[in-house]
Parts: C-alpha cells; sequence; structure tokens
C-alpha cells in the first residue's frame, strides 16, 4: 500500500514562498510512490477554539466543523507536512486557529486517557514543518518550533524534520533560493523511503 502523504499548506497567499516550497516536498514525496494530497486552510470553514472545555469533559469539540472532519483525515495518513509562513515571528492565524482545534484530542490523551498513540505508532508517523521567512535572523523560526511541537505531539506524530527557509526578501522569492526546493524534493523522498522501511521491518 502506498505511504499516504498530507500537506497543510497555512499560507493565505495561493501559490506563494511557502506553498511552492510545500509543493516541491510533495512533488518529492509523490516521485518514489507516495500518495500525495494538500489541504489549503485558508480553502476550509473552521473557527478558533473557544475555550470552552466542555471537551475535557466529554473529549469531543462542540464545534462541529471543517477542523474536525481534517483531524480525521489526518489519523489516516502516514505523513503530515505543516506548512506555514512566518507572520509577526510565528505561524499563520490559519495554522494556529488549526492547531488550538485540537485541544479535544489533547483532552483524550491526557484527561479522559481514551486515546494513547504506542511508540511504534509516532514512529511510523513522520511530521515535517515547512516555512519560509523574509528576514535573515537566525532565530526568525524559533517560536513557531514549540507550536508545531506540540501539535505533532498532539496527534501521535514524529516531529522528523524542518525545510526552512530565510532571507526570501534577500532573494525575491522562494525560487531565487539557492537550495530550498531541491532540498524540500529530496526530503519528500527520504521521508517516504523511511516510512516504508519502518512499514517493512
Ligand atoms: C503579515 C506578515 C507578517 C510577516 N512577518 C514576518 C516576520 O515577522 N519575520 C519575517 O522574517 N518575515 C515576515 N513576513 C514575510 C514572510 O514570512 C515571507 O515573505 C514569506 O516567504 C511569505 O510566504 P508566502 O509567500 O507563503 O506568504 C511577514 C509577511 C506578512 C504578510
Amino acid at each position: 500500500m502506498a505511504i499516504e502523504v498530507l500537506g497543510l499548506s497555512g499560507s493565505p497567499h495561493r501559490h506563494g514562498n511557502t506553498e511552492t516550497l510545500l509543493d516541491a516536498f510533495l512533488d518529492g514525496a509523490r516521485s518514489t510512490g507516495g500518495s500525495v494530497n494538500k489541504v489549503v486552510l485558508k480553502e476550509l470553514d473552521y473557527t478558533p477554539c473557544r475555550g470552552c472545555n466542555v471537551c475535557h469533559k466529554t473529549g469531543e469539540c462542540i464545534v462541529k466543523d471543517d477542523a474536525i472532519t481534517l483531524f480525521e483525515r489526518i489519523f489516516t495518513v502516514d505523513c503530515l507536512a505543516v506548512a506555514s509562513p512566518i507572520y509577526s515571528m510565528g505561524i499563520t492565524a490559519e495554522l494556529k486557529g488549526l492547531i488550538d482545534r485540537a485541544q479535544f484530542i489533547w483532552a483524550q490523551k491526557f484527561i479522559l486517557k481514551t486515546r494513547y498513540f504506542p511508540d511504534e505508532h509516532i514512529r511510523a508517523h513522520k511530521g515535517i514543518f515547512i516555512s519560509t521567512a523574509g528576514l535573515s535572523w537566525d532565530n526568525v523560526f524559533d517560536a513557531a518550533f514549540p507550536a508545531i511541537t506540540a501539535f505533532f505531539n498532539t496527534v501521535g506524530f514524529e516531529y522528523y524534520d524542518n525545510i526552512i527557509a530565510h532571507e526570501m526578501d534577500r532573494y525575491k522569492g522562494i525560487r531565487g533560493h539557492p537550495t530550498a526546493l531541491k532540498e524540500a524534493f529530496e526530503k519528500g523522498v527520504r521521508v517516504v523511503s523511511e516510512i516504508e522501511k519502518i512499514h517493512s521491518s
């Protein structure tokens, strides 16, 4: 069975730097036999978390919208690539809004103890963070990493790798970057092969 790869594009800018970098990763994954799909978060209809904490008692989110359907889909894939540009030194509202909506899964795991991901499951489910930033600062992605770590932990994926490219202003966009698109393609190839190896071991 083909390795299922899902890309979440968290940029509101269609076909911009970040989605293009995500596409290069997905092309690599497809080139080696991965079954690849992409969801553009801004095309979905979901609200931010209300903080009502009902999920702490029921394990369910009371808001039934596209976020819930997307989480169900996330649980069917082997590789999850989450992409966001850096906005105001963090991830976009689209992606942060989705991550906050995973609170009901967190509640299932840590309060109600109705969901548990064994280590072998986590090892076979790889998460990749893909991002671009305008500035050259070394620390420009630092505020994004903890939120992405929290998300992959919650949904049972190993935080496997980053594909990040800064200085988009200097390079005049991702296509001007000397290595990022090639790196993304190669990492797409590598992660599918890695998961295949785990499945066959
Ligand atoms: C609202 C907004 C906020 C931004 N904030 C930052 C920032 O804090 N640091 C940075 O390096 N770049 C920042 N940028 C630049 C983007 O991260 C950069 O241009 C990125 O490659 C855009 O990706 P996209 O084409 O997928 O939208 C910002 C851009 C926008 C539109």
